[in-house]
């Protein structure tokens, strides 16, 4: 079977109470903010009023207006919600009117009956939806496909800023090293913009599969190589180095949250691995967001504690470009998007 990351499998105690429609959702949320588990068994609809009635109960005595009241709300929230269970048979959600979800399928292969929570069930529906459907995203003709667990990127900017930045390239276009791949853009794009290799690295085997597949349907499986490898592996002689890394400072709860959060020591691991391994006139480039700092007053920024603490690396240029606010979002995150800013850090061995 694949290593891939999925959802652990769980066994629901006997003793565990069921719950169907008949029975009051608040109450049934309450018990789940206690600390008691409960499993589902009737219809997909009854877990999605318990959820509703959690979120609704955590969220009317707080005070949701810090970074850290709203971690907090996510966290009371994941705990609760995570004590509700789904039944699976036949690789299949058994409850009536339930979406059909191909991952089951897919991920479970040595095991067709058992449990999740009902956010794991909800977090591999949306994510076939999206495999399914495919996503659009500037700089390449076709949609990509992510496979479960993989990073996509819901807003477009440092795409943008990217493409601009490679436009003007003007270095070899022999080797370039897309670190952090996710569901491959940037190597991708490297590929599309003349590069005859593209070394796209991910410590997510399921972001490399995601790569793989897509290249595979996109037919462009000369000159981009997708491998599981912790940032630059052991790969030397590349003109370019590129990387999006995690931008929130935190502890990764598992592999799809290394999307986000960095752990401390990350950037000085990265930063001295490149610069052993890249050549005197390569050039690295990386993408940052600077939300880290604008929603945590403490954090420091990566990039810049770099260069001013080291000489291994010196700056070629930076590029920024403001967010562009989504109209969906809510009035307090739309605030915090409008101070928000993509960069770009064109670096060289210092
Ligand atoms: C913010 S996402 C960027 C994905 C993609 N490059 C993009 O621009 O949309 C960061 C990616 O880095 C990967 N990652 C985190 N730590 C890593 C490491 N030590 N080595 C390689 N990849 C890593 C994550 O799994 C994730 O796919």
């Amino acid at each position: 079977m694949a290593d891939w990351i999925r959802p652990e499998p769980l066994n629901c105690a006997d003793d565990v109470p069921i719950v169907t429609r008949e029975q009051d959702a608040p109450t049934v949320a309450q018990s789940l903010c206690d600390g008691q588990n409960a499993c589902v068994g009737d219809l997909y609809s009854t877990g999605l009023a318990a959820l509703a009635e959690v979120r609704r109960l955590l969220s009317s005595d707080a005070q949701l207006d810090t970074y850290e009241a709203s971690r907090q709300n996510r966290r009371a929230y994941r705990q609760a919600s995570h004590r509700l269970l789904v039944p699976i048979r036949n690789r299949e959600i058994a409850l009536r009117k339930s979406p059909t979800i191909g991952w089951l399928v897919e991920l479970y292969p040595d095991i067709s009956d058992f449990h999740l929570t009902f956010p794991q069930v909800q977090g591999l529906n949306s994510s076939w939806q999206w495999y399914e459907r495919g996503v659009e995203l500037p700089g390449l003709e076709r949609r990509l496909h992510p496979f479960y667990g993989t990073y996509f990127p819901t807003r477009h900017d440092h795409l943008a800023l990217f493409d601009e930045w490679l436009r003007s390239y003007t270095g070899q276009k022999d080797k370039a090293l897309d670190i952090g791949t996710g569901c491959g853009v940037l190597a991708m794009m490297l590929g599309r913009a003349g590069f005859s290799r593209v070394l796209a690295t991910d410590t997510n085997p399921n972001a490399i599969e995601s790569v793989r597949r897509d290249l595979k349907r996109l037919n462009l499986e000369a000159g981009i190589e997708p491998v599981v490898a912790d940032f630059l592996g052991e790969e030397t002689g590349a003109d370019l180095i590129v990387f999006n890394p995690p931008w929130l400072p935190g502890e990764p709860e598992g592999p799809i949250d290394e999307a986000v959060y960095y752990e401390e020591g990350f950037f000085e691991r990265f930063f001295n691995g490149a610069a052993t391994h890249m050549a005197a006139d390569a050039r690295l480039v990386m993408l940052f967001s600077g939300l880290a700092e604008d929603v945590l007053a403490s954090s420091t920024h990566p990039i810049e504690a770099e260069l001013s603490s080291s000489s291994r690396f010196g700056l070629v240029q930076k590029l920024e470009r403001a967010v562009q606010p989504s109209s969906k979002k809510t009035r307090r995150r739309k605030r915090s998007a409008d101070r928000e800013k993509v960069e770009l850090w064109e670096l060289q061995r210092g």
